[in-house]
């Protein structure tokens, strides 16, 4: 098969993040022929109409997303939703033409945050995804608590449960994308 293209985005902009832990972790187990890139939303502006002009950060992280295969969205929760900056940069891939960006798309949805593991930050993500189009993987689910010794000082995933359900859920969007090849 030729090679597949991941692109993970994390709704954490903290240099700790326990949600780019997740993308890291989920990089450590890829199938072979696979590769996962981690998005920079450091410095994407808030979606506003009257920008005309595109930042290089902003042209940088839509190219990512147009060019990738499938998405891997890694919502941490805030407030029993998802994080503004996740939200923010789907809101600006969404106003290309024709939804080309994301039409289609397979998405594995993860996340880490308090006792409910981002679950309900989650589900409001899948709802968001039924307007772009997305093809979010029902199972498996990925709910990580980081407050539970999961994760390291540093937001690295230290816990064994949790690195096995995301390779297997990367398995399944590798397959998810063969699928549609
Ligand atoms: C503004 C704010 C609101 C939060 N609200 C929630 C919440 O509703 N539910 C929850 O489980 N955790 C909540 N948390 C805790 C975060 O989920 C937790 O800090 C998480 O580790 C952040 O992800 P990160 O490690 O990737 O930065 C909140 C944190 C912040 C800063």
């Amino acid at each position: 098969m030729a090679s597949i293209k991941l692109l993970g985005i994390a709704g954490s902009l903290r240099k700790a993040s326990t949600n780019r832990g997740l993308l890291r972790a989920a990089q450590a187990g890829l199938p072979p022929e696979t590769r996962l890139e981690i998005a920079d939303l450091t410095d994407i502006p808030f979606f506003n109409q009257d920008i005309s002009e595109k930042s290089r950060a902003l042209i940088r992280v839509l190219t990512q997303i147009g060019t990738a295969d499938a998405l891997v969205l890694a919502s941490t929760e805030y407030n029993y939703s998802l994080a503004p900056a996740l939200k923010n940069i789907l809101d600006w891939a969404s106003r290309e033409p024709n939804n080309a960006l994301l039409a289609g798309k397979p998405v594995a949805i993860l996340g880490a945050a308090g006792g409910m593991g981002s679950s309900r930050a989650q589900y409001h993500l899948r709802q968001i995804c039924v307007v772009l189009g997305l093809q979010p993987l029902n199972k498996p689910e990925v709910f990580a608590n980081a407050f539970a010794g999961t994760f390291d000082a540093d937001g690295n995933l230290t816990d064994q449960k949790i690195a096995g359900l995301v390779d297997e859920q990367m398995r399944a969007l590798v397959a998810a994308v063969a699928a549609r090849r």
